[in-house]
């Protein structure tokens, strides 16, 4: 019996709204920090499937979302492909060598990297109850090549951008060699346990509009296609933060089957702009949740107000902040619930 979200992404309205949070395991679960001062560091906590698993199960133990998202991160596939990855305490990831000139082929490829979360992925779906659906997920080829050439985060994304003009076809490359990852990488994950996968594009919103038909939209439906083609049934969320007024493109063209929306975005606005049926998922400003209070309350159920006639997953518009009280997750959730 699938859970709601699961019915949500096939396009009913289902009696209570689906919710999951993203960034739900993490830094905001004191179980977490525990676990990660335990294991010595992120990567560490990744590819210990077993903590891996444990990480992912806590925030559903906690709270009950209706979703289970792999305790992962995007950049497995840059490491995948070849590039060394770190994370720097209190700066975030190194990549080396930066691609600067997008050559990806000199790169030694480990694809062995991929195992241990597949590994995660199974342990975690044989020990969800059936109303939980497991939530695999990749960065969009995009996101991911802005951290490869750059060798870490970037405010402005300058390096794979001024690439992406610079020489087209060193960063087609690129991006095709990352699409190509990818697709391996959500099939296995899918072969493993996962019931759908979620395309994280945190940085489309740096694009201007004739990139980002060439770098975003075009290879998530590259990705979403070959999804459905070969697994058919596994529904595929995409998520094109930042993507504003390009959203309605973006929906109608990749052929995903949910469309995740940030917080920036009006969802009077994208209810208007999608065709009927179209699944979303969104949008609470994560600032909302750890600021609380009538605020919250009012954001929360004005977007279940707004997305009231179409299927609608209840989630933020990012990441949930590291430093976001409990007892908000707790009050946002009785609301999505009906419970108060
Ligand atoms: O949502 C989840 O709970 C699942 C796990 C998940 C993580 N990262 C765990 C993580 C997911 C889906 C991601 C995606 C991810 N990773 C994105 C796309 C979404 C987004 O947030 O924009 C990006 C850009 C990354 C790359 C990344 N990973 C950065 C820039 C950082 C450092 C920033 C930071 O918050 O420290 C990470 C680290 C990271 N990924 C943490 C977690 C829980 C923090 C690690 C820790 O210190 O414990």
């Amino acid at each position: 019996m699938p859970g709601c979200l699961l019915d949500t992404l096939a396009g009913q309205r289902t009696a209570r709204r689906p919710v999951w949070l993203m960034r739900q395991a993490g830094r905001y679960l004191p179980e977490y920090r525990d676990l990660r001062a335990q294991k010595g560091g992120f990567l560490e906590l990744v590819y210990d499937s077993e903590a891996a698993a444990e990480v992912t199960i806590q925030p559903i133990d906690r709270f009950g979302f209706d979703g289970a998202i792999l305790f992962s991160d995007i950049l497995i596939v840059p490491h995948a492909l070849g590039q060394d990855l770190w994370f720097e305490a209190g700066e975030g990831p190194r990549l080396a060598p930066p691609l600067v000139d997008g050559a990806w082929e000199g790169l030694e490829r480990a694809f062995r990297h991929f195992e241990p979360i597949y590994r995660t992925v199974t342990l975690v779906r044989g020990r969800l109850g059936p109303e939980t659906t497991m939530l695999g997920f990749a960065g969009s080829p995009w996101t991911v090549a802005t951290y490869m050439v750059a060798g870490q985060g970037s405010k402005d994304q300058g390096a794979a951008r001024s690439l992406a003009y610079r020489d087209p076809s060193a960063f087609a490359s690129l991006i095709g060699a990352i699409e190509a990852a990818t697709i391996e990488y959500l099939l296995g994950q899918i072969d493993a346990g996962a019931e759908a996968v979620q395309l994280f594009d945190s940085w489309a919103g740096s694009l201007s509009p004739a990139q980002f038909e060439q770098w975003v939209i075009a290879p998530n439906a590259r990705i979403t296609a070959v999804i459905h083609e070969r697994r058919p049934g596994i529904p595929v969320i995409g998520f094109p933060k930042g993507a504003g007024a390009k959203l309605p493109a973006y929906a109608r063209e990749t052929g995903v089957d949910g469309l995740g929306i940030d917080e920036t975005t009006d969802p009077l606005w994208i209810d208007g702009e999608l065709p009927d049926g179209m699944p979303v998922q969104g949008n609470l400003d994560p600032m909302l949740l750890l600021a609380g209070g009538p605020a919250l309350e009012d954001a929360a159920r004005g977007i279940l107000a707004a997305f009231s006639g179409r299927p609608h997953i209840f989630n933020l518009g990012h990441g949930i902040d590291k430093s976001t009280p409990i007892p908000h997750v707790e009050r946002l959730l009785e609301i999505v619930r009906g419970e108060g």
